[in-house]
């Protein structure tokens, strides 16, 4: 497409590609929230029974309130990908489940327990949740087979948290075959692997996952997409990732909201959004 001249009508202005200011971003973004997707809708996306859902969730960080009424449900095996602009507070919907945040309102379930104010401990241990950091959160100078020893630190019984080490060294030979050398010296797809994989040690239904795919060279990008689906269809696992790689994160997920000042703006199934004129616009960098 060709930019016409900057003299031009103002008509112009709506067929060339302008560049959208972070302003333009959020006056649109706030459009489409007052619009945002039922709860009806939500819950069709999921299809049948939730595994994980959420509801009028009001929540944020002291008396900062960051996420409005926010809706969310995912299926048993299922994924779902939260994209939107940086702020939005994707990685808040993560901490809130986890319990980081403060919840000021509505609820979080998993399955058909409610599971809103249990601190991160019980979220592990008895909700069947795990969260695997955004940051780069190995141990550098233990081993691989420590850091994934550490993955259990609330089991009491060092003999299940030893026997849940090689399960995960069994399925994954890349760790095994390093599981005496320093974390330090993996390459950044590998440490991402032992991230995940240390959440697997306590056995979760549910992985929240935030940013797999940041500061990774692409081929690391498509073995850490690679290993998350192996999880989700092999295993079972119902998996909500953030990913700032948004044409990436729509691939992989069934299902895909983009969060807006802290709503839910539009929802879809991931290769709907991937086609939605909006999303691309706005969010996959067209
Ligand atoms: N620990 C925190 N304490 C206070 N404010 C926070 C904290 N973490 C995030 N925020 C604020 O919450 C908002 C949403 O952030 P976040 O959920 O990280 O957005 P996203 O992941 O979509 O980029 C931002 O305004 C951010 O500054
Ligand atoms: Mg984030």
């Amino acid at each position: 497409m060709s930019r016409q001249g900057s003299g031009n009508s103002r008509q112009a202005l709506g067929e060339v590609e302008t560049a959208l200011s972070v302003d333009d971003v959020a006056r649109e973004a706030a459009l489409i929230a007052a619009r945002g997707p039922k709860r009806e809708e939500l819950k069709t996306l999921a299809g049948g029974a939730p595994r994980l859902s959420i509801e009028s969730l009001t929540a944020g960080y002291g008396r900062m309130e960051i996420l409005h009424q926010i809706d969310l449900y995912v299926g048993p095996g299922q994924s779902l990908c939260l994209i939107g602009p940086n702020g939005a507070g994707k990685s808040t919907v993560l901490h809130s489940i986890y319990g980081f945040t403060n919840i000021r309102g509505g609820c979080i379930c998993m399955g058909d327990t409610e599971i809103t104010h249990l601190s991160p401990k019980d979220k592990l241990r008895h909700a069947r949740i795990a969260y695997i950091l955004q940051d780069n959160s190995v141990f550098p100078d233990m081993t691989v087979e420590e850091n994934l020893n550490m993955g259990g630190y609330l089991l009491n019984d060092r003999q299940a948290v030893r026997e849940a080490t090689e399960r995960v060294l069994d399925k994954y030979p890349r760790l095994a075959e390093r599981r005496q050398q320093r974390a330090g010296v993996l390459s950044g797809g590998e440490r991402r692997l032992l991230e995940i994989s240390r959440a697997l040690i306590m056995q979760p239904e549910a992985l929240l996952v935030d940013e797999p795919s940041i500061g990774l060279e692409p081929r690391y990008i498509d073995m850490v997409f690679g290993i998350l689906d192996d999880l989700q269809h092999q295993d079972g696992k119902t998996i909500i990732l953030v990913e700032q790689n948004a044409t990436k994160g729509l691939e992989f997920a069934d299902i895909g909201y983009v969060l807006v000042s802290g709503q839910v703006a539009l929802a879809g199934r991931g290769d709907e959004l991937l086609k939605n004129p909006e999303v691309e616009r706005l969010f996959l960098g067209g």
